[in-house]
């Protein structure tokens, strides 16, 4: 059965294989992939990728949920988004959103990340959510801080990523904290 999570315009489902070409449509947009820790650097890891996504959705205690995020109605691809747990941290779940830029600046990335975060807590039962995101990616940053997540902390220039060291920004939220959002 395929996974669903419904929000207001969106619709967040598992991948499956027609998602490839979507998937390597952003992989080989630079623009897109400027500020992503995501390595889909040739069509191997993409292929790889979609693959192990399309592995997790089979298995009953599930620990990862890598959706495609389509338009309502149209069906039309908007991008990738993921809530993710660690095993070895089965509490917390990271949360991340990779949309194709006409849904850019549309407030789609907020509904996404309030909806893995209803998702999270809610029936999942989490205790803690997090996002993190290049320090450079001003609009990722944004996204959490609408969403009521707090900035927790910077891991300064740990990773070359393309075309620079990157600095992760943290971001996280525990259970009482969003329910005392959504009161
Ligand atoms: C980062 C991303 C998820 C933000 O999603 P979004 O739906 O566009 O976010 P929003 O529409 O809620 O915008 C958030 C803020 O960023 C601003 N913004 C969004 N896109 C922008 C852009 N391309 N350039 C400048 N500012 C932008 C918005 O105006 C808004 O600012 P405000 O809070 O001051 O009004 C999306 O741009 C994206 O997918 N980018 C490429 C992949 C990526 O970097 N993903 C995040 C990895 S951590």
């Amino acid at each position: 059965m395929v996974f669903r999570i419904t929000t207001e315009r969106l619709i967040l489902e598992d991948l499956n294989k027609k998602d490839l070409v979507h998937i390597q449509r952003i992989a080989r947009d630079p623009g897109i992939m400027k500020y992503v820790l995501i390595w889909l650097e040739n069509d191997e890891q993409v292929s790889t990728f979609l693959q192990h996504a399309i592995e997790e959705t089979g298995l009953t205690d599930r620990m990862s949920y890598v959706l495609a995020a389509r338009k309502k109605g149209s069906g039309e691809f908007a991008g990738l988004t993921f809530l993710e747990i660690d095993p070895e941290l089965p509490s917390t779940g990271e949360v991340g959103v990779v949309l194709l830029p006409d849904y850019w600046a549309n407030r789609y990335a907020s509904e996404i990340l309030l909806a893995y975060l209803e998702f999270g807590f809610g029936t999942l039962h989490l205790h803690r959510i997090f996002g993190k995101c290049d320090e450079l990616n001003l609009p990722s940053a944004r996204v959490m801080e609408h969403c009521g997540l707090t900035y927790e902390g910077t891991l300064r220039e740990h990773v070359w990523l393309r075309d620079h060291w990157r600095s992760t920004r943290y971001y996280g939220i525990l259970d009482s904290e969003f329910a005392s959002l959504s009161r």
